[in-house]
């Protein structure tokens, strides 16, 4: 007869007796914010005293990307575990046991090391792409894609550049559009616009997590990509290129193109292997090259 191993995790009692004898304060007092409730006291101080740092900073362009590094650490640290990261459930206060690698892990106490990793990864790959830039304008517009008007967006931003498109029109777009109910954006980047105090627009999300994914959320995440791809339309030159990419369970994108006066030329399959969550299995999406019909 073979034995078998049987493991037990104790409670990790090191880190209570710690926590009791320095008299650590973990939670915040407060959990009315994201910042509040997904954050323990000393990592919370440490972002607000790094944000007072960034405020006193008067280069804009030093200012943009200290913002940036701000931000991403900001992200990776959050009270959560490894295996929750995609999707936040309750915050940890305590060790735990972690099911992505398979032992004991912690939450942060310290944005320390996040920073100073975010420091040299953004000013390395501000280097490369330094390195790699061509004579061309790239920008970002904000807005609703089912009405914004891109013409005078970019007129604002970029008058050079508005001239050249409105002469020579849009010639494709790729894009990863939301999928039906299955993520709350504005809940995954909460900290950021908690902490740097951005507008929320939560209600012109298309296919909002809490809508769900029954017939009547299909039906208005159809109409709302289909309005999408009508206003680009405006922009577009006759003979344009269109790529989107989606898990496209609910087989809503024949539907979505008919309504678009679109056809589906071609479909590229593309593996997602590595997520976030290394719990979670591997699955397939679709890239959908669409035409004018
Ligand atoms: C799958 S994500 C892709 C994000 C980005 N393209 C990327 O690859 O990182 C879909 C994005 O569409 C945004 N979105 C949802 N409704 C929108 C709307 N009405 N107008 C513009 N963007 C919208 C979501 O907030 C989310 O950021």
């Amino acid at each position: 007869m073979r034995g078998r191993a049987i493991v037990l995790f104790q409670p990790d009692r090191t880190f209570e007796k710690l926590r009791k004898k320095y008299d650590l304060k973990i939670k915040q007092d407060k959990e009315s914010n994201f910042l509040e409730k997904w954050y323990l006291k000393p990592v919370k101080d440490e972002i607000d005293f790094t944000f007072e740092q960034l405020k006193k900073v008067k280069n804009p362009n030093t200012k943009k990307i200290i913002t940036i590094i701000l931000s991403r650490t900001i992200r990776s640290c959050r009270a959560t575990t490894h295996a929750d990261l995609a999707t936040l459930k309750e915050p940890v206060t305590s060790t735990y046991y972690c099911g992505k690698h398979g032992k004991i892990c912690k939450p942060l106490f310290s944005i320390f090391s996040w920073w100073v990793r975010y420091s040299k990864d953004t000013v390395k790959r501000l280097q490369e792409f330094e390195r790699l830039r061509t004579k061309t304008y790239q920008i970002c517009l904000r807005g609703d894609a089912r009405n914004i008007d891109i013409f005078s967006a970019l007129e604002k931003k970029n008058p050079e550049f508005a001239k050249l498109v409105k002469r020579q029109k849009i010639k494709g777009i790729f894009s990863s559009p939301p999928y039906v109910g299955l993520i709350n954006y504005h809940e995954q980047h909460a900290y950021a616009y908690d902490l740097f105090g951005f507008k929320r627009n939560d209600e012109l999300e298309i296919g909002p997590l809490y809508k769900g994914q029954g017939r009547e959320a299909r039906q208005s995440y159809i109409e709302g990509i289909v309005q999408v791809l009508n206003n680009s339309k405006k922009y577009l030159q006759d003979d344009y290129d269109i790529f989107l990419v989606a898990n496209d369970k609910y087989n809503m994108y024949p539907t979505i193109a008919e309504k678009s006066g679109m056809k589906i030329v071609n479909q590229y399959k593309r593996p997602v292997l590595n997520r976030t969550e290394k719990n979670k299995s591997a699955y397939a999406e679709i890239i959908f090259h669409l035409k004018e019909k």
